[in-house]
């Protein structure tokens, strides 16, 4: 039996999420709801996929000649799980139906962690989702943090990280937002990204800090971390070559920027551009002293994809992580 699937908000990251979920061999997208008519709803439908109109948005829809196959009521009754991917707070919202319904569902980074049992990265602490209600899939920048911390942990233990986030100030096709000319300093100290680390990773001590810089394609992190033991150069790169979800870049290939990196997404052939492996450049890595340096780039409308087909499979009650994260990478052409 296939686990039937809803994706609840059809933006940046459902619409990528529907499109990884019909790569499944073990899931079936029910549908996806419409808030309201747009191109990414009218490809939806042009591709077969079934649209359940939310908020009394049904007429508005079919006057534009979408065919609606029910409402988002019925959209929950014919889904084992919902993905919600809502702007922040709605899912909040949308919590108080799903509990009632009795369905399980998967919240995004832009819920409080306060939203569901437990907040997740696969590689991390997939077990700990294992046929939970509700979990929270954690912000594209947590995922990029806790998927190289947690390997470096795993390997030497991490006494302490640092990191310093420049965020992009939107997405790329937003017209709203910024700053436009200008970076501008966020004065939380930590950032929320440290303690949401934490949330995934309690026992590794994080502390970040954040700007933002007037760029749409990647954010991207420098981080500096201390280990519990000597680690080389060398290593470092190794390990990450071989974490999962994890992309190291080769400088002398001349891929140095993150418009670079988004090109070489690109030239892979990748769908819509995306690149959903953490991006470590080789040469950006060093040791000084007994701390290590380096930086990564996160395709922030991507990286979390994986991440939502693995906390299906999870709250489904399927056990073995390491399978889920193969097969979920395989479909999706990552290692
Ligand atoms: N974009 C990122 O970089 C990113 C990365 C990681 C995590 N996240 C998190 O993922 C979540 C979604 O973000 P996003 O960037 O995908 O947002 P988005 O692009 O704005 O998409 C949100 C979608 O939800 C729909 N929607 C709005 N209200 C709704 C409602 N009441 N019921 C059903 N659908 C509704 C919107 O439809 P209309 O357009 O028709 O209103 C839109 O299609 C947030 O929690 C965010 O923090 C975002």
């Amino acid at each position: 039996m296939k686990i039937k699937v809803g994706v609840v908000g059809y933006g940046t990251i459902g619409k990528r999420v529907a499109d990884a979920v019909l790569l499944q061999d073990d899931m079936e997208l029910v549908g996806v709801t419409a808030h309201s008519y747009n191109y990414r709803v009218a490809i939806a439908a042009e591709r077969g996929i079934k649209i359940f109109a939310v908020d009394g948005e049904r007429e508005s829809l079919e006057a534009h000649g979408i065919s609606v196959a029910g409402s988002f009521d019925d959209l929950l009754e014919n889904v084992d799980v919902v993905v919600d991917a809502t702007p922040k707070k709605q899912g909040a919202e949308n919590k108080k139906i799903y509990e009632a319904k009795g369905v399980k569902a998967i919240f995004q980074g832009g819920e409080k962690a306060s939203v569901a049992d437990v907040s997740f990265v696969a590689q991390a602490n997939y077990s700990a989702a294992l046929n939970k209600q509700f979990v929270r899939v954690v912000s594209c920048n947590t995922t990029a943090l806790t998927r190289t911390i947690h390997a470096l942990d795993q390997k030497w233990g991490v006494k302490r990280a640092r990191a310093t986030l420049v965020r992009r100030a939107m997405d790329p096709a937003a017209s709203r937002g910024g700053p436009l000319n200008a970076i501008e300093p966020t004065f939380e100290l930590p950032s929320h990204h440290g303690p949401d680390v934490r949330t995934v990773l309690p026992n590794v001590e994080v502390f970040t800090t954040a700007i933002i810089a007037p760029t749409t394609l990647m954010h991207m992190h420098v981080l500096s971390v201390k280990l519990e033991k000597d680690a080389a150069v060398e290593e470092v790169i190794d390990l990450f070559r071989n974490t999962t979800r994890v992309r190291v870049i080769p400088v002398d290939q001349k891929i140095i920027t993150t418009a670079q990196v988004m090109e070489l997404a690109r030239d892979l052939g990748n769908k819509r551009g995306d690149m959903m492996e953490i991006c470590v450049w080789d040469k950006g890595i060093g040791i000084y002293d007994d701390e290590l340096f380096f930086m990564q780039a996160v395709h922030q409308e991507s990286d979390v994809v994986p991440e939502n087909i693995d906390a299906i499979r999870a709250v489904m009650g399927f056990e073995d992580a390491e399978k889920s994260i193969e097969m979920t990478n395989k479909s999706l052409g990552l290692k």
